[in-house]
């Protein structure tokens, strides 16, 4: 029995060097971060987009100690323009976190759509063997099990949907509803972060489609589908071993000592659902508020580039600049700025040294299917604290996280103030508790649970 999976986006990109070596580098978001680990550990086959060097259509990953075969689909520019940049991440990502202003409803786009799709179910077809589990993920793909199932019809299916699936009222935005939730209810075994995205999908299918919901079941027409609801974990144990390496707690102390004052971090793709302007206003409102803490903290905000063809995203970066401008202009004295701006993506080592430097660790995503950033920091820090927005996927898990509402910047503000004056004792307690929690549910729970109920299908 082999395992297919199936995503929009690869794990590693090739990267020419100034040598001209070759070299995968790893793609940076949470999908990718979460299944690269899980496919090393299963093995099998992964299908997606070939971004870079198209040419290239099949390699054995990880590089330098392969453990799965990447097969590359090759798409035109005008399918990535209107498939990738147009309907996945200017309809349906907006659509549903719940930013209805930011959607373009386009005809053609979901047409682009649809036939990209369609050659993602035939790349999966092609390569299965009988037995076999395909696993499709995420939002750019939805409609891909029912196609995979109409060449397929007895294969084990299964789907997830690692975004928040928002209210039905929201959803029915969509002007194609019904064909979204038939394209996933092709599937087996569909799978969210939470409770509620699961309860949200199944009012959906019952008010769009006039399906019939029982406890975990959705059916429709002559299928049942089975619905789960697992949050994603990381590997807790890699992210403490690296963290407490001899390389990595020196490029802590190096960062601590370059910047000598207590650290405010935030890491993220520079995306309109994380919060990054609401963020960098409450730390204003703060010292605006404690001038006694002028000189005395920093923000660090890492942001790597993210989905730059959409006019959302480069909207965000110029008001993110700006917004920086304008706070240390205010604040800036006596060789101290209150904002470090870090506008690119970082090494595994450079980030886990910069999560175990932090005394704050901000996560305040305005809207977020799970965030493993949280985890990460959790899973890294020595005695930090997390601030973790409500909207977050991963609040449910993490109660023991100074929790906020993301819009509420007087309320971000006091929490940031709470977070520096908390006992250490309280901080050690906190993490302790956290990490406990993160090692019941880690990352390969997670997969071999999902792989295990899908087989049993
Ligand atoms: P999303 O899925 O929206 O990208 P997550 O927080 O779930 O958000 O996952 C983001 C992943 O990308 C994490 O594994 C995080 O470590 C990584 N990441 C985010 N920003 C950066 C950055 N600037 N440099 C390196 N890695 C980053
Ligand atoms: C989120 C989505 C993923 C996506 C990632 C990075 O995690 O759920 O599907 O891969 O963001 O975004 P990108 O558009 O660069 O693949």
């Amino acid at each position: 029995m082999g395992l297919i999976v199936i995503s929009n986006r690869e794990p590693y990109a090739p990267k020419r060097g100034e040598d001209f070596d070759l070299r995968w580098v790893p793609s940076i978001g949470g999908l990718t971060a979460a299944l690269d680990p899980a496919l090393q550990h299963a093995g099998g086959t992964w299908i997606a987009w070939g971004e870079e060097l198209p040419e290239i259509s099949e390699v054995d990953l990880p590089q330098d100690a392969p453990r799965y075969r990447l097969k590359r689909l090759r798409l035109s520019e005008a399918e990535v323009r209107d498939f990738y940049y147009g309907f996945s991440n200017r309809a349906l990502w907006p659509m549903s976190h719940y930013f209805i202003g930011r959607t373009k409803y386009q005809t053609a786009t979901w047409r682009a759509y649809v036939n990209v799709n369609r050659r993602f179910a035939e790349a999966a077809v092609e390569s299965y063997r009988e037995g076999d589990l395909i696993w499709v993920h995420d939002y750019q793909l939805a409609l891909v099990p029912r196609m995979i199932r109409g060449a397929l019809p007895h294969a084990r299916i299964g789907f997830f949907w690692h975004i928040p699936w928002p209210s039905a009222e929201v959803f029915r935005t969509l002007p194609w509803d019904r064909e979204l939730l038939d394209g996933m209810l092709g599937a087996d075994l569909i799978g969210m972060h939470t409770h509620d995205y699961v309860r949200y999908f199944q009012i959906a299918c019952e008010r769009v489609l006039g399906a019939e919901t029982e406890g975990d079941t959705v059916r429709w027409q002559d299928r049942v589908s089975r619905m789960v609801a697992r949050p994603i974990g990381i590997e807790v144990e890699t992210f403490e071993e690296l963290a407490t390496s001899p390389e990595v707690e020196e490029a802590a102390d190096r960062i601590r000592r370059t910047l000598q004052t207590q650290i405010l971090l935030g890491v993220d793709r520079l995306d309109y659902t994380k919060g990054i302007p609401e963020r960098l206003e409450a730390f204003d409102a703060f010292l605006d508020r404690h001038p006694e803490a002028r000189g005395r903290v920093t923000l660090l905000q890492i942001a790597v580039p993210s989905r730059e063809r959409v006019e959302s995203y480069r909207q965000l970066r110029a008001q993110v600049e700006g917004l920086v401008g304008r706070i240390n202009g205010k604040h800036t004295r006596d060789g101290w700025s209150p904002v470090q701006y870090i506008y690119r993506g970082v090494s595994r080592e450079e980030l886990v040294a910069h999560y175990r430097a932090a005394d704050v660790m901000l996560v305040t995503p305005l809207r977020d299917g799970l965030n493993l950033v949280a985890k990460e920091f959790a899973a890294s820090s020595r005695d930090g604290v997390l601030i973790l927005s409500r909207f977050a996927g991963a609040a449910d898990e993490m109660p023991e996280a100074l929790q906020v509402n993301p819009y509420n910047v007087d309320g971000l503000a006091a929490a940031l103030l709470e977070a520096l004056q908390m006992p250490l004792d309280e901080k050690k307690a906190r993490l302790q508790r956290l990490r406990e929690r993160l090692k019941q549910s880690d990352l390969h729970a997670w997969a071999e649970g999902f792989i295990q109920e899908l087989a049993a299908t």
